[in-house]
């Protein structure tokens, strides 16, 4: 089924995420059929970096030209284009905004629904949320949230309680597009639909997880939010943990909303509060002379920490989670450790480093991804010797990768079908606040790293002793 017509309605449209990944994943969307039969999409910025409509509508040629799947050419991207507008909209002065939604709603006619995407900065949600009550916008319509959500537990807090003043609950869709991607989505067949797998999936079988995402990107000119925000706010209180919730939860008792969000929201609750002592914080060399960092900023660039989730399935099972920009790899992996039978009858002159690479499930849930079991097989030869084997399925040649979407796609998809099964729920982020609290109030010495690297040594290896990291790791 299609969404019902809509005007999307996109904040922060000349900003890097509509560049990177809105346009072009409207425009893949309207190109794979799956817009609604009539749209308009309105962009929208604050005034002083308001376009006209046809400056967006070259932005957004631009946009996708360089970051999108298909050419912006031919008859589907001339529909497309016209469906474009602006609005600029400061929540002082709403109202070239509220002309062009209005101007946009009558030429689809009826009564159109409408869908606001806050690509903005965390801090600027509250005050555009409230012009959206004031001016009547908010009236037939759902909203998009950009992560993250809140700073900490307060506003967090704050920021609901503030949304649920002109939407409810069932028009806001907390967004982290780590939970639109294929391969995340997968994670609960893998684990629920295979009985090779689920019955080990606890802590009798499975000694450690990681969930490791090194990017090469730098601050891509993002200093205004990245400076606000960093790593751990950036990257591991959204996407990591929340990837860390599906590979942790217990089977909800269906796919809908609710269960999968109470599931998740029951792992986020028995989070260990974290540790500053098993935090390794870094920045990379360089960062203070990015234009707009501050000389002395303190914003981590890199983060790996260790988490436990206190629960009966989990007890004992360190999680470790690291990311950063400027390392030597941009990858997505998570890899189980599997816990060593007793080994004692093979021999023994397998470096350890060698052995290490065997008893593993490695998902990468990159785009297309892969999922390989490691194991130890035996070398042929006259003697008994262990050698690192794998089994390996593929996304690419598996499957037909046409019906494919991207992150965002799936899920600005969703939001207009108003499907909130991928979105996170209030509960759920405050408990991931809550257990960041330590974090945050003492947040441990930042350590230099050089970009291209894997990151401050402490976080190499020994936060993650007698483990190792699977990365770099071959395939
Ligand atoms: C975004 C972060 O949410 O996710 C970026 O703000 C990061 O800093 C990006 O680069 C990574 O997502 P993807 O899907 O491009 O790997």
């Amino acid at each position: 089924t299609r969404p019902d017509n809509h005007v999307i309605v996109l904040f922060g449209a000349t900003g890097d995420l509509a560049k990177r990944k809105l346009l072009p994943g409207l425009f893949h969307l309207a190109r794979a059929g799956l817009l609604p039969d009539s749209y308009r999409i309105v962009g929208s910025s604050r005034g002083r970096s308001a376009l006209s409509d046809d400056a967006f509508r070259k932005h957004a040629h631009d946009a996708i030209a360089t970051f999108g799947r298909s050419e912006p050419s031919g008859p589907a991207w001339r529909t497309f284009e016209e469906s474009l507008s602006f609005g600029a909209a400061d929540s002082q002065d709403p109202g070239p905004l509220v002309a062009a939604v209005r101007a946009a709603e009558d030429a689809l006619g009826g009564q159109p629904r409408k869908l606001f995407h806050l690509a903005i900065p965390p801090a600027a949600f509250a005050s555009f949320i409230g012009m959206l009550g004031d001016t009547g916008l908010a009236e037939n319509s759902k909203v998009i949230v950009e992560k993250p959500f809140g700073t900490d537990l307060a506003s967090a807090r704050a920021l609901n309680e503030t949304i649920h003043t002109v939407f409810d609950e069932s028009r806001i869709f907390r967004i982290d597009h780590f939970l639109g991607k294929e391969s995340v989505d997968n994670i609960l067949a893998l684990r629920f639909a295979n009985g090779l797998l689920e019955p080990i999936w606890n802590r009798d079988h499975i000694s450690h997880v990681q969930i490791d995402v090194p990017e090469t990107l730098g601050l891509e000119g993002r200093a205004r939010f990245y400076e606000v925000t960093g790593a751990f706010r950036d990257m591991i209180v959204t996407h990591l943990i929340q990837v860390l919730g599906i590979v942790a939860m217990e089977p909800p008792v269906s796919l809908a909303a609710q269960p999968l969000r109470d599931e998740k929201a029951k792992v986020f609750a028995a989070l260990r509060p974290i540790e500053p002592g098993q935090v390794v914080r870094g920045q990379y060399e360089g960062y203070r002379g990015e234009p707009g960092v501050a000389p002395d900023s303190p914003t981590e660039t890199f983060i790996a920490l260790r988490l436990e989730v206190d629960n009966w399935r989990w007890a004992g099972v360190p999680f470790y989670l690291r990311s950063g920009k400027n390392l030597a790899q941009h990858r997505e992996v998570i890899t189980v450790g599997l816990r060593e039978p007793p080994l004692r009858m093979f021999r023994t002159d397998l470096p350890r480093q060698e052995m290490d690479r065997g008893n593993k499930l490695v998902i990468d849930f990159g785009d297309p991804g892969w999922i390989a079991a490691r194991f130890l097989a035996k070398e042929p030869g006259p003697a008994m010797r262990l050698a690192p084997a794998s089994m390996t399925f593929r996304y690419a040649g598996s499957f037909c990768q046409e019906n494919g979407l991207e992150g965002y796609e799936r899920l600005i998809l969703d939001a207009l079908l108003g499907n909130q099964s991928l979105f996170t729920g209030a509960d759920g982020i405050e408990h991931i606040w809550e257990a960041s609290a330590p974090l945050l109030d003492s947040p441990p010495q930042l350590h230099p790293y050089a970009p291209g690297s894997w990151g401050p040594e402490p976080a190499v290896s020994e936060l993650i002793a007698p483990h190792q990291w699977y990365l770099p790791g071959a395939g």
